[in-house]
C-alpha cells in the first residue's frame, strides 16, 4: 500500500480528531512548513487517545475498594529463616531464573536536574553517579554468584538517548553490556482541565511518561518477553532508579517469596513518621494493595491499634519481586488510572508559549503496585531502612542528595 500523501493524512486525521473532540491539535497546521506539518501529523498519529476515554474516571468519588490492614513478614521472622531463604534465593539466581529491572523513565523534576536521574552525580570527592551505585550493588551479587544477571533498564522518550549514551560512555560501570537490555515506556497525552490535549509547541502535542505501572507491557512490546522465555527467567526484581542503597536481587528476599509460593513480594520499611512520602501496604477488598502517599487520607495516616501502634505503618520502598507467568495475565486497561494535576507548559490559542505558575492540566499515570492484587498473594517483606533505603528525591532536606550521602557513608560507601 502506498504511503498516504500528507494532504490525505491530514484530512483523515482532521476528521478523526473532530470526532473525538480534539480538533485543537491541528490549530497551527496551516502556519507550518511542509516538514513541520509532517512532523505534527506523525506525532498526533502516535498519540494513544485511549487515555482520554478514561478521563471521566477522575471524578469518580473514592474509586477504591475497602481498605484493611496487611501485616508484613518482619525482621525477627526473617532472621529465623534467613539461611533457608538465602539458599533458595541463591539457587534461583544461579540457575538464571531471576532478572533485575530498573525503572528509570521518570522525569526527576523534584531533583531539579535536567537529565536522567540515574546520571545524577552524588559524589563528594569523586564522581559517583546514581546508575553507578546501582550497578556496583548488582555487581556485588554477580561476583557472589559467579554469573551475570540480566539487567533491564526502562527509559522513556524524554531520557532514552541520554541514558544509553551515558552508560555507554562509562562502559556500563563494569557491567557486561550483553546482559543489559533497554526498553522504552509509553507516553500519555497531557490534557487541560477540560480534557483537551495541550500543545507543547505548534508542532508537538504535550505528552509525558505514563507512570511506572506500564513497565511490563512496555517490556513485552519491546520484544523482551522472548528473552525471558529463552533464558528461563520467571521472576523479575523491579526497583526504582533513585535509591542509592538499593539491594538488587537480594537472595533472602527472593527465597522468602519463592518459599511461600507468593506471586509477588514487596520490600517495606516502617514509616519514620505518619507523613513520610511512601505508599503504604494494605489490603483492598481482601487483595494486596498500596495506597500511595499522595492519596492517603488523614484517617489512614494516623489510625492506631489498641496498643497504640500505627495500623498502616509499612511503606513500600519500590523494590518488588514479580512472578512472570502471572504478569502476563494482566493488561494495563485493567489497572486503575491515576490523574496528576500538574503545571504543563503549552502554547495558547494565539501561539504564545505559557509556563503556568499553577497546575493547569492533567497527566495520566499507571502505578506499579496496582497490579499486586491481581497477581495473587503478595509478601510484604521488612528491610532495615538504614541499610537499604536512601532515596534521592530532592536537592536538600528529606530524601535528598544530602540524606542519601549520609546513609552511603554510614554503610561504608565512599563518595
Ligand atoms: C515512589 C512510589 C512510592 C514509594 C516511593 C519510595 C510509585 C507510583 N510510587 O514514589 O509508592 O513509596 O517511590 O521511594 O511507585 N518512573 C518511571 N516512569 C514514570 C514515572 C516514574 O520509570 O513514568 C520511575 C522513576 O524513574 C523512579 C520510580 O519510578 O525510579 C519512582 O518514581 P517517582 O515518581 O519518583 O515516585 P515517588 O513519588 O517517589
Amino acid at each position: 500500500m502506498s504511503k498516504k500523501t500528507s494532504k490525505e493524512e491530514y484530512n483523515v486525521l482532521k476528521s478523526r480528531l473532530a470526532s473525538i473532540g480534539q480538533p485543537q491539535l491541528l490549530r497551527f497546521y496551516d502556519e507550518l512548513d511542509a516538514e513541520e506539518q509532517a512532523l505534527l501529523l506523525d506525532r498526533i498519529s502516535g498519540l494513544d487517545f485511549s487515555y482520554l476515554e478514561r478521563f471521566s474516571e477522575k471524578n469518580v468519588p473514592g474509586g477504591r475498594g475497602t481498605i484493611t490492614p496487611l501485616s508484613a513478614m518482619e525482621l525477627p521472622e526473617i532472621a529465623l529463616h534467613a539461611e533457608a531463604f538465602t539458599s533458595a534465593g541463591e539457587e534461583a539466581l544461579r540457575s538464571g531464573r531471576v532478572a533485575a529491572v530498573c525503572l528509570a523513565g521518570g522525569m526527576g523534576t523534584r531533583l531539579g536536574f535536567d537529565g536522567p536521574k540515574g546520571c545524577f552525580n552524588i559524589g563528594v570527592t569523586h564522581p559517583v553517579y546514581i546508575f553507578q551505585r546501582l550497578i556496583e550493588n548488582l555487581l556485588l551479587r554477580v561476583r557472589e554468584l559467579g554469573r551475570w544477571i540480566h539487567f533491564f533498564i526502562m527509559t522513556s522518550e524524554v531520557n532514552d538517548e541520554k541514558t544509553r549514551s551515558f552508560l555507554g560512555e562509562h562502559a556500563y560501570f563494569g557491567y557486561d553490556p550483553a546482559y543489559i537490555h533497554f526498553f522504552r515506556q509509553e507516553m500519555a497525552p497531557a490534557v487541560d482541565e477540560a480534557g483537551k490535549v495541550l500543545l507543547e509547541s505548534k508542532t508537538a502535542p504535550a505528552v509525558s511518561p505514563n507512570g511506572n505501572g506500564g513497565w511490563f507491557r512496555s517490556l513485552v512490546r519491546a520484544g523482551l518477553n522472548e528473552l525471558l522465555i529463552r533464558e528461563g527467567i520467571d521472576y523479575l526484581n523491579v526497583f526504582s532508579v533513585d535509591n542509592v542503597l538499593q539491594d538488587i536481587c537480594d537472595p533472602c528476599f527472593i527465597g522468602a517469596v519463592l518459599s511461600g509460593n507468593y506471586a509477588s513480594g514487596s520490600k517495606v520499611v516502617r514509616k519514620n513518621s505518619p507523613d513520610e512520602k511512601i505508599g503504604v501496604m494494605c489490603l483492598e477488598d481482601g487483595l494486596a494493595s498500596v495506597v500511595e502517599y499522595s492519596e492517603l487520607s488523614e484517617e489512614m495516616r494516623l489510625l492506631e491499634d489498641s496498643k497504640g501502634d500505627r495500623v498502616y505503618n509499612f511503606g513500600v520502598i519500590l523494590n518488588y519481586l514479580f512472578r512472570v507467568p502471572e504478569l502476563l495475565t494482566v493488561t494495563e486497561e485493567q489497572l486503575p488510572l491515576h490523574f496528576a494535576h500538574k503545571k504543563i507548559p503549552y502554547v495558547d490559542e494565539q501561539g504564545i508559549s505559557v509556563k503556568p505558575e499553577e497546575p493547569n492540566g492533567w497527566k495520566f499515570e499507571y502505578f506499579i503496585f496496582d497490579i499486586l492484587g491481581r497477581l495473587g498473594p503478595c509478601l510484604p517483606y521488612e528491610v532495615v531502612r538504614e541499610r537499604c533505603f536512601a532515596p534521592v528525591k530532592n536537592r536538600s532536606g528529606v530524601d535528598s542528595v544530602e540524606s542519601a550521602r549520609a546513609l552511603c557513608l554510614q554503610n561504608g560507601i565512599e563518595l
